[in-house]
């Protein structure tokens, strides 16, 4: 399907920094058409410019936009019109919180889902649920406003290696009261874009560098891992209690990244986590030394963008990172993060 417009969506105040990506990369041949919190619109200004499927680091989703329908009718009718090939539906709310969409949310879209499911199979059209998904899969994205007197938007995107499967890349996990950090909802939603939720990580070891106080620790511990974390700042006794009750190993050097004694480091490493609150000229450099002695197998890091000089080098990481890591490397904005984006390597 060709229309001149594309969409994005993307976390809460990213709005200024997504613009400036596109503007940057696409030099005046993406320009933007309409906005809501979360969401833009863009206009392919030259017929014959086609742009990427993903359009930028900072969009969760990005695909073609297809339009607003007031009616559940409107949407069959326009997904009869765009393809006769087999869809995958995402229904997904457009305002999400940092600390996950409320249960209530969930309802309502889930309803709305249900709803679209029906509708689109009387109408005849094929919707595939099965996983896992596959390079090309056509999903149909339906945005869901905050009321409903708010229409739906109807978009389109082919599945890529780097999206994600969770509608929205929302997925429906919930952050627990009693961990000690929200670090514990980052790590999880990084393991559920990857598709590295269903890896049994039990008895692995993993290296949390920036541990403190711990919050992806403790969801490491839980995953059954041994972990060595390195952080000049104090755990959160629960991440003791946990090492303790769960019969996994916790191992804590309190010292910067930077002086760790690298000959000392275990030798077989699953996974290296980074969330280190340094600007990433400083962090990579460390980061890239541990890997070259440990060769993890993974590497999940959040990459903080504090201010919009660092959010508009963000290519720049990337491709840094790309230069030690292990392939492929892709980067996300999580509905968890704040002013950062999580690169996983592996
Ligand atoms: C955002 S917090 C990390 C949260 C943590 N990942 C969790 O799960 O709760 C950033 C941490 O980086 C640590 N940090 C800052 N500079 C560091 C360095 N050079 N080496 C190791 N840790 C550092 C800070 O002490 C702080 O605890």
């Amino acid at each position: 399907m060709n229309t001149p417009f594309r969409f994005t969506t993307c976390r809460a105040g990213s709005e200024p920094v997504l613009k400036r990506d596109i503007a940057t990369h696409f030099a005046g041949e993406l320009t933007p058409a309409f906005m809501k919190p979360q969401f833009i619109t863009w206009k392919v200004r030259s017929p014959g410019f086609s742009p990427p499927r993903t359009l930028s680091t900072f969009a969760r989703v990005s695909g073609t936009s297809v339009g607003l329908c007031k009616t559940i009718i409107e949407v069959v009718d326009q997904a009869r019109n765009i393809t006769k090939q087999t869809l995958r539906l995402h229904v997904f709310p457009r305002i999400t919180n940092e600390d996950g969409v409320e249960a209530a949310t969930w309802q309502r879209i889930n309803a709305i889902h249900a709803e679209i499911t029906r509708a689109l199979l009387q109408a005849g059209v094929q919707l595939e649920t099965r996983l896992p998904y596959a390079i090309g899969d056509l999903i149909l994205d339906v945005i869901v406003g905050e009321t409903d007197a708010e229409p739906l938007f109807l978009g389109l995107h082919e599945h890529q290696a780097s999206s994600h499967i969770q509608p929205g890349g929302l997925p429906h996990i919930t952050l627990p009261e009693n961990v000690p950090s929200r670090a514990w909802l980052k790590f999880e939603q990084a393991l559920a874009w990857r598709g590295w939720d269903q890896l049994d990580l039990s008895g692995q070891t993993a290296l949390d560098i920036g541990c403190a106080p711990g919050g992806a620790t403790y969801a490491l511990l839980q995953r059954g891992m041994n972990v060595l974390g390195i952080d000049t700042a104090e755990m959160d006794p629960r991440v003791l209690q946990i090492a303790k009750t769960q019969d996994v190993r916790f191992d804590h050097w309190r010292t910067a990244a930077g002086r760790i004694n690298l000959t000392a480091l275990p030798q077989e490493v699953a996974l290296i986590l980074c969330d280190i609150n340094l600007a990433p000229p400083e962090v990579l450099p460390q980061i890239a030394r541990i890997q070259d002695s440990v060769q993890a197998r993974r590497l999940i890091l959040t990459i903080k963008l504090n201010t919009p000089a660092l959010e508009d080098r963000a290519h720049e990481f990337i491709d840094a990172i790309r230069d030690w890591a292990p392939a492929p490397v892709f980067a996300t904005q999580l509905a968890a993060n704040r002013r950062e984006i999580c690169v996983c390597a592996g």
